[in-house]
């Protein structure tokens, strides 16, 4: 793929996102926050008021013609997860309101009923919150303890500590498999084949990788998958846990209520199958319409397409950043996903967010729910610049300059 094809092919991908002709402060939005959310195209704004316009109904439970179309729309969906992650049926798909549900939904109804005093659950200190304080509460309820990957110093995972680390009584290995912060991307297949050797489950944290990586659950082998609608062009509210369908029938329930039973008395209730069991209430329905949508669309673009653009614009940005003077970048130097963290010497990561924002440039700033990480990096917060498929290299001049600006402004150019 030349650059020349790639800028076009992004300018036409750009008209499908009505957001971006935004202005802020009189200039032309560069959205660099993806890895906080995504922009939503029209393919998929228009499945969802369309759902809303001609199916709403509540699913499985209705009989009249509505509900049955509902239910057909919402499943539907359903089978679009189940092939855009490669995962071998429908019914190890649970729909959840995003990554963060999806794990607490493991550490609960996993984690507290097969771990027992003196299990260790495996982490490292890059997860983000959502991967690592569901976790503690588990470690804390059964008496399970949590132990840290260690890393390399470029933010790597320390691949020659695995033999030492996945020892019994590791029961659970939960990682993210791309760092929101480093940009780091763990080698989870190698891991997952590890972990199993000592009979551990493994849990891949997605949320940073489903919308940029071709990512297939069956090749990697892993015994859960999380991730989010809202950062792959689809609507907030929704998203996905993947599980191995033998640890889906052995958990116990999650959320209780409606449709997640089979039958209730005054003082017991049975289960319904999964992943129903795992869905209880009214599900955001028209939500997970709209993430079929927004996987149609990328579909459509190619995720191979994606992952080459993310990386020729993470490659410019990071090669553009590191050679200006007082700018700081964390992570690994190759194999980087689509974000950079960086600081800038003299400037705190709030102010240069504000100040780029003055320039409509909207990049993230603080501790990015990793606060952990922020420790071992040694910095109180970061700037993050998050790439995704309607990304243009001139967007990243516009971030450049509005550094340099900030530079100037607190008074640090030379
Ligand atoms: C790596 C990672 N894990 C988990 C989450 C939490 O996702 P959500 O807030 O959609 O549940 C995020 C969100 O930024 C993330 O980047």
């Amino acid at each position: 793929m030349n650059n020349h094809s790639t800028v076009s092919k992004t300018k036409r991908i750009r008209e499908d996102f009505p957001i971006l002709k935004t202005l802020i402060h009189g200039r032309p939005l560069v959205y660099l926050d993806n890895a906080a959310t995504s922009q939503r195209p029209s393919q998929v704004l228009e499945a969802y008021c369309s759902f809303s316009r001609s199916h709403n109904a509540n699913v499985h439970r209705g009989i009249y013609s509505l509900a049955e179309q509902a239910t057909d729309d919402y499943e539907q969906a359903r089978s679009k997860v189940r092939d855009f992650i490669g995962a071998p049926s429908s019914e190890g798909i649970v729909f959840t309101r995003g990554t963060t549900e999806a794990v607490n939904l493991v550490a609960y109804s996993y984690a507290r009923k097969f771990l027992k005093r003196g299990d260790i659950i495996v982490l490292s200190v890059t997860e983000h919150h959502a991967n690592l304080v569901p976790w503690q509460l588990a470690a804390k309820s059964t008496g399970a303890e949590l132990r840290f990957w260690p890393m390399k110093p470029d933010g790597t995972l320390d691949m020659s500590a695995a033999t030492d680390l996945l020892r019994p009584p590791v029961k659970i290995v939960a990682l993210t498999h791309v760092s929101n912060v480093l940009g780091t991307i763990n080698p989870v297949k190698e891991i997952t084949t590890l972990a199993h050797k000592i009979g551990a489950k493994v849990l891949l944290d997605g949320a940073q990788a489903v919308p940029h990586l071709p990512v297939n659950v069956a090749e990697i082998g892993c015994d859960f998958y999380a991730f989010s609608g809202h950062k792959m062009c689809g609507p907030t509210g929704i998203g996905v846990l993947w599980g191995r369908e033998e640890w889906l029938e052995e958990m116990d329930p999650f959320l209780t209520g409606g449709e997640m039973i089979r039958e209730v008395s005054l003082d017991s209730a049975t289960w319904n199958d999964i992943p129903y069991k795992f869905e209880a209430g009214t599900p955001p329905i028209a939500e997970a319409v709209a993430l079929g949508a927004a996987m149609d669309y990328l579909n459509a673009i190619g995720m191979d397409w994606i992952r080459e653009h993310d990386q020729e614009l993470v490659e410019q940005a990071m090669m553009l950043l590191s050679s200006e003077e007082g700018v700081q970048i964390y992570g690994p130097k190759e194999n980087h996903a689509a974000l950079v963290s960086f600081n800038v010497e003299g400037v705190p990561p709030h102010d240069l967010a504000t100040l780029l924002d003055r320039d409509g440039v909207a990049v993230r700033a603080g501790q990015q729910c990793a606060q952990p990480l922020m420790h071992w990096l040694g910095v109180p917060a970061t700037a993050r610049a998050s790439f995704y498929l309607y990304n243009l290299p001139e967007e990243i001049d516009r971030l450049l300059e509005g550094i340099r600006k900030a530079k100037e402004i607190f008074c640090y150019a030379r």
